[in-house]
């Protein structure tokens, strides 16, 4: 029997594309949504680093591209996605944070959505001002270990440098300069905005946060938006 949406307290969209420029907090509430809701959530950007510390050809090319804040090009990401997205039981709902990040990913997710009969639910776009965006990146230190992320000022560890999860010495992204965090700023611009077109174009549901507020409550203006949805 199908449970109905009244009478889950948990229930919500299911599979939700999360859109926002760099450092506009989509990793930080990914991680808070995917702990309410239990989604699998395939962050493009992490995927594409651990191939990248594998040390193949491949990992070399996207070296190339994304350490100088640049688009990985299409074919890979399409490919690298559609198999990560392949491997999962997305019936338990799918997070994706990264991907698509151009017209052309939009689509062929569309097409390998449509093939196994799953639609997407919901775009959730985290907006920020570009002011606040460089400030977040440059200060932003993660854990290597268990990818807790911090800021040195508005999300600092209890020990200056260590993670407080684990211990774990933090690491600054070799992307998170300021001369790089323009540029991928820039690709953002030209690139991924005409993908929040092409969903209005075609009647899909957008959902806009404001990435601008304590992470908190975008955490729960997230998770209301998805439940009043479902
Ligand atoms: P990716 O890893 O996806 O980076 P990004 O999109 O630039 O986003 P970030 O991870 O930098 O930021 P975020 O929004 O997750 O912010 P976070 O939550 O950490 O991509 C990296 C590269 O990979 C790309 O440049 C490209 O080369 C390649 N790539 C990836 N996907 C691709 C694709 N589909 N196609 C082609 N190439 C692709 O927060 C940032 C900081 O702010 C943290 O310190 C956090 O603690 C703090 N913070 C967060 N929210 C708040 C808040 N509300 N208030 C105060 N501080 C906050």
């Amino acid at each position: 029997m199908m449970k109905s949406a009244i009478h889950n307290p948990q229930s919500a969209i299911k599979r939700v594309v999360l859109m926002g420029p760099p450092g506009a907090g989509k990793g930080t509430q990914a991680k808070r949504l995917v702990e309410k809701f239990g989604m699998i959530h395939l962050s493009s950007g992490d995927i594409l680093r651990a191939e990248r510390t594998g040390g193949s050809e491949l990992g070399e090319k996207l070296k190339k591209y994304m350490d100088a804040g640049e688009l990985v090009p299409d074919e890979i990401v399409v490919d690298i996605m559609a198999g990560a997205i392949a491997k999962q039981d997305t019936e338990k709902g799918l997070l994706l944070d990264g991907f698509p990040r151009t017209v052309a990913q939009a689509r062929a997710l569309d097409e390998q959505l449509e093939k196994m009969g799953l639609p997407l639910g919901a775009v959730l776009i985290i907006a920020a001002d570009e002011s606040l965006l460089v400030d977040r990146i440059t200060g932003r230190r993660s854990c290597p270990k268990c990818g807790a992320v911090y800021h040195v000022k508005n999300i600092p560890p209890a020990k200056e440098g260590v993670c407080d999860a684990c211990g774990s010495e933090l690491a600054q992204r070799a992307d998170d300069t300021e001369e790089v965090v323009r540029q991928r700023l820039d690709a953002y611009r030209k690139q991924t905005e005409p993908v929040i077109d092409y969903y209005t174009a075609d009647g899909r549901k957008i959902i806009t946060l404001d990435g601008g507020s304590p992470l908190e409550e975008v955490a729960q203006q997230a998770a209301e938006a998805l439940r009043a949805g479902s």
